[in-house]
């Protein structure tokens, strides 16, 4: 998939006259036979592809201001599937591709449906898109944005959210992640598939799972049947996600599916009984299951609560117990929960497990918009059982206090009984309006979760940078002694404060002068974590758009994403 695709310059006038005839004397005749637009009634065109098409792609154009555009698909008279499109009206931001390789030698028809004005835009015919669709053979990824980060992993092109439904096999960590193929916001979801042997370099897998008739692909996990409780087979790699349905009167319809694979994760075949859980409420989603005491336990998020369900095959499902009424922060949509055991790492309980509930909530976050909190506590195979309730009555601990640490899960599978968990680098207060185009969104780097007390005799949850980057000079390790002030800055003075208030135990990160921060209102605000012991380390993870910052190797976290002119290359510590 590579070519350049964007116009070359400083060509001439004439040169450009000469270049579009050629194109029109050479394509021309074919184009119009293969692609035809037709204007319908009202604001409503048909795209016909011609079964001898013989291109891999149909570019459309988009315009991230244009309305979203309904696109049926239609094959041979019967609709596939319905896509939500920013079809170009007056300027192409950029072109996505539309793969034809599985409709050749058929009737394909794009039926396009938008509401817009059409009065000071010359008629009909004259939206930008009819005229720069095109049939191509190549589609280029190549990147081309300064903010892209360069250890973070990212999508080749378009919209990412939460990362989902990650495993770890025979050498390999598994990542899908929320996926808009036709744009760079929101929309379409699918889950992408990128794989690692480090959890550094990133390969893009084919597109895993595709909106059905169920729905489009929210948030889920995978597991490894190792003993085919499933029936689909031994070793089968089995996911479970959302499907949703979004009503024409504007309401979610969310009900839970599986899909299992036979080659690791690469394709998947959709179980034909969908859906295999349902419930009568609106916001039911992101099913995270696990195997424990012979059976598998799913946790899902229900509106301000979690449920628990659990199974024998991961097709019938008996719901446990639930949690959450008036414990933590309520202030959002609880979302995206994890559940899983760890060992205490320091004090009177070292060695002794606990559970930890992992709770993903927009809005409501400490630092506004979305963030993770979580509650430690027992579970004994049908209920999570919280400590120390009164800890979390109208209050909430945080894994990560910065403001751009959201839906993070953990790896099934791991080796060693690990927990290894990613985050989405992104807050949905302004994640559709980051200044990148050709994609949008990164991951946090990978972190190891644990359990530490803090001076106030309380159990914290940590997050230490995954071992793999320990000695590849990624970050920069910092020693700390009594309150001081870090300052990252670039060349052309653009900065980033990194604030510790030893009196006040507290760390803050402020980025009102880290770069462009304009592009929303709520980006150019501090965050602020409470600090448990006092620190003595800072590791900093900084990347072209981003800085983590570890205290005490991940007892205190801070994500945050940054848009400077360059990097940051300078480190300036004062008293
Ligand atoms: C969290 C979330 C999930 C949902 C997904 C949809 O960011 O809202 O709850 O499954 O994104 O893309």
């Amino acid at each position: 998939m590579r070519t350049n695709r964007i116009p070359s310059t400083g060509s001439g006038q004439a040169h450009k006259y000469m270049v579009a005839l050629l194109m029109i004397l050479c394509f021309a005749p074919s184009l119009l036979a293969q692609l035809k637009v037709e204007h319908l009634a009202g604001d409503n065109h048909l795209i016909r592809i011609a079964p001898e098409t013989k291109e891999k792609y149909l570019l459309l154009p988009i315009e991230e201001a244009a309305p979203e555009a309904q696109v049926k698909v239609i094959v041979n008279n019967v609709q596939q599937r319905q896509l939500n499109i920013r079809l170009a009206l007056t300027k192409v931001d950029y072109y996505v591709p539309f793969c034809l390789d599985e409709f050749r030698g058929q009737y394909l028809n794009l039926m396009t449906h938008v509401n817009i004005d059409r009065s000071n835009r010359g008629g009909v015919g004259n939206e930008v898109w009819q005229q720069d669709l095109k049939l191509s053979n190549e589609f280029d990824s190549t990147n081309h944005e300064k903010y892209r980060p360069a250890f973070h992993h990212t999508p080749a092109y378009a919209w990412m959210n939460d990362p989902n439904g990650m495993f770890y096999k025979d050498g390999v960590w598994h990542l899908y992640y929320q996926y808009n193929p036709y744009g760079s916001m929101w929309g379409n979801m699918h889950w992408a598939h990128s794989t690692s042997r480090d959890l550094i370099n990133w390969e893009h897998r084919p597109v895993a799972l595709s909106p059905d008739a169920n729905g489009t692909i929210f948030s889920g996990s995978c597991i490894v049947d190792h003993n085919n409780t499933a029936g689909f087979g031994k070793g089968a790699v089995i996911a479970m996600y959302t499907s949703c349905i979004q009503t024409p009167w504007g309401h979610d319809v969310q009900s839970q599916s599986i899909a299992y694979s036979f080659d690791n994760g690469e394709t998947f075949h959709v179980y034909e009984g969908n859906p295999v859980l349902t419930a009568e409420i609106a916001d039911f989603r992101d099913p995270n299951m696990f195997w424990y005491d012979g059976k598998w336990v799913l946790v899902m998020s229900a509106g301000q609560e979690m449920r628990i369900y659990s199974s024998p095959n991961m097709k019938d499902w008996t719901e446990e117990s639930r949690f959450g009424k008036e414990l933590g922060c309520h202030d959002g949509v609880w979302e995206c929960p994890d559940l899983f055991k760890l060992k205490i790492e320091n004090g009177k309980w070292k060695g002794e497990e606990k559970w930890v509930l992992i709770c993903n909530i927009n809005p409501g976050g400490l630092a506004g918009g979305s963030a993770t909190q979580y509650f430690i506590g027992d579970f004994d195979g049908h209920k999570f059982i919280v400590d120390d309730e009164a800890r979390y009555k109208g209050a909430s601990l945080w894994q990560d206090y910065g403001k751009d640490h959201y839906a993070t899960v953990s790896f099934s599978n791991a080796p060693d009984a690990r927990h290894t968990m990613i985050g989405w680098m992104s807050n949905w207060q302004y994640a559709n309006v980051v200044p990148t185009m050709q994609y949008r969104s990164a991951n946090t780097i990978a972190r190891e979760p644990f359990l530490y007390y803090g001076k106030d005799k309380q159990l914290y949850l940590g997050s230490a940078p995954s071992p793999e980057y320990d000695g590849q000079g990624l970050d920069k390790e910092l020693k700390i002694k009594g309150s001081c002030t870090i300052t990252l800055s670039n060349k052309e003075g653009e900065e980033f404060k990194i604030i510790y208030d030893e009196k006040a135990m507290k760390l803050t990160v402020d980025r009102s002068k880290s770069g462009e921060t304009k592009f929303c209102q709520d980006f150019d605000q501090n965050a602020t974590a409470p600090v448990r012991n006092k620190l003595t380390s800072l590791r900093i993870f900084i990347d072209n758009s981003s800085v983590e910052v570890f205290g005490n190797n991940g007892e205190v976290v801070l994500t945050s994403l940054v848009f400077p002119k360059s990097k940051y290359t300078e480190t300036n510590i004062s008293k």
